[in-house]
């Protein structure tokens, strides 16, 4: 996910401070530019007082992100979108594979209010595929597979992006970089971001997304789509992977 060229101006909002729960340790807080802070201190919940595939027992640490908070932090990104647009309609990317729940759930709920308020949003959707990770290993060479032709955001009548990420998660920031590179070259009038997580990791994104849901520690996660060589897709929580679990699922 990442700080994308932006856009048309008076789009982006006023960027707020990070506020902290008051308990001084606290490990999660809330703004809008990064969302919602997960800090380095946070355990996570346990495992055992959530129901999840009985097939993973072994392979988690903790959960990091309920299923359902993630959901609610989906529907108000949704009306953020929503708010920013004005009458601009849009064509969402979606990047496959992780980044196709998020999507799925964001355009879910941007359809359910485009129905019910005055200015109804007309959305059209498109999938692109990328894959940089081998094992928990970002790889040097980013693939971008199909599709070929993006035309779709091209033409006059989109005047919107959106265009949800990295594989829901952004981290070096060079995933993100070199979508926009490409996307860029389909000229669309405006492009915006939005990632579900933005992972706090050394010389990390400088950019970030327009909308980010949860900024989260520097640990492998799984789960919402988000996979460790193709496993925990079937997950609905993010949760940490754990070292059993890297080695059952090692390539
Ligand atoms: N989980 C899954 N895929 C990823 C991650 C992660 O933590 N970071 C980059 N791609
Ligand atoms: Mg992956």
């Amino acid at each position: 996910i990442l700080g994308v060229a932006s856009v048309v101006v008076g789009i982006r909002t006023r960027r707020c401070a990070r506020t902290y729960m008051a308990d001084g340790g606290a490990s999660v807080g809330v703004g809008r530019s990064r969302g919602v802070l997960i800090k380095d201190d946070w355990p996570g919940f346990p495992l055992q007082l959530f129901s999840f595939p009985k097939h993973y027992s072994e392979d988690l640490e903790c959960v990091l992100i309920p299923h359902g908070i993630i959901m609610d932090r989906t529907e108000r990104l949704a009306r953020d979108i929503m708010g920013d647009l004005g009458n601009h309609d849009i064509v969402v990317l979606c990047v496959l594979k992780g980044g196709y729940q998020f999507c799925s759930d964001l355009v879910e709920i941007i359809k359910a209010l485009s129905r019910t308020s005055e200015r109804s949003l007309l959305v059209r959707v498109d999938f692109i595929r990328l894959r940089s990770y081998l094992n928990d290993q970002s790889t040097e060479d980013l693939h971008i597979v199909g599709p070929e032709d993006l035309s779709i955001l091209s033409g006059k009548m989109p005047t919107g992006f959106l265009f949800s990420p990295s594989q829901g998660i952004v981290d070096t920031g060079k995933t993100m970089k070199a979508l926009l590179k490409h996307v860029a070259t389909f000229r669309p009038k405006m492009v915006k971001v939005a990632g579900l997580l933005v992972k706090r990791v050394p010389n990390g994104v400088r950019s970030l997304p327009d909308y980010v849901g949860f900024e989260v520690p520097n640990r492998f996660v799984v789960g919402y789509a988000l996979d460790y060589n193709e496993y925990f897709r079937d997950l609905n929580h993010i949760c940490v992977i754990s070292d059993d679990g890297k080695r059952r699922y090692k390539l």
